[in-house]
């Protein structure tokens, strides 16, 4: 499963990166908001500088002309950016337009199993079920990804399954055993995953034994 980081802020994705831990980025409007007065073409093209791998930057419009035209513009920054688009009629209408035109998609704010199979039948490049949005309304986001699997696997779509919304560890790893394709984590859920009390004590032991020896 490959791993993006969903975060539109530079400093996070550069540390990750080093990391080992990035094959892409996901942002959205409200992640672009909270860095503030931003250029966010300038800060797209500043993401993919880093990444140099699928940076999913999404469409305001909500009309599809409108998207389309988006999509072009956007798409234009990189060959890097992945075009995210809403799941409603509208942008169902400028997915089929930018399969035609080989942009590379991201359908957004999935939430159901039916979504999926419509983004991909026409071929969106990724499918974003928004889990953890689920789970906060008490519905079980897993179900809903496990059908998603079965469906794509049934038909052989090529769309990559994107785990989004992720809230904590265990997302990622029953999203890993689902089988998405690629989870996209918060970068305060990438900081808990190498995090556990018992690898600080055991490695505290280590060093304390290690003191003796050379005492
Ligand atoms: C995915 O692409 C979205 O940006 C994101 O995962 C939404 O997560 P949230 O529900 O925590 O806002």
């Amino acid at each position: 499963m490959k791993f993006f980081i969903d975060t539109a802020n530079l400093d996070e994705i550069r540390k990750f990166k080093a990391m080992g831990l990035l094959d892409g980025v996901t942002t959205n409007p409200s992640l672009a908001a909270k860095e503030g007065k931003i250029d966010f073409r300038k800060l797209i093209a500043d993401i993919c500088a880093v990444v140099q791998g699928p940076v999913s930057a999404e469409v305001i419009s909500t009309e599809a002309d409108q998207m389309f035209a988006e999509a072009e513009e956007l798409s234009a920054i990189s060959e890097h950016v992945v075009i995210k688009l809403p799941t409603i009629p509208e942008g169902i209408k400028a997915l089929v337009r930018c399969v035609e035109a080989g942009i590379k998609t991201n359908m957004t704010l999935v939430f159901q199993p039916v979504q999926a199979l419509i983004v991909g039948r026409i071929g969106a490049t990724y499918v974003s079920p928004f889990l953890g949005r689920l789970d906060d309304i008490g519905q079980d986001s897993m179900e809903v990804l496990a059908a998603i699997r079965q469906i794509y696997d049934n038909y052989d779509f090529a769309t990559q399954i994107l785990a989004a919304s992720l809230r904590h560890p265990l997302h990622v790893v029953q999203a890993a055993t689902i089988g998405a394709d690629v989870a996209t984590i918060p970068p305060n859920v990438l900081d808990k995953l190498l995090n556990h009390p018992l690898t600080d004590i055991g490695l505290e032991r280590f060093l304390a034994d290690w003191k003796k020896i050379k005492a």
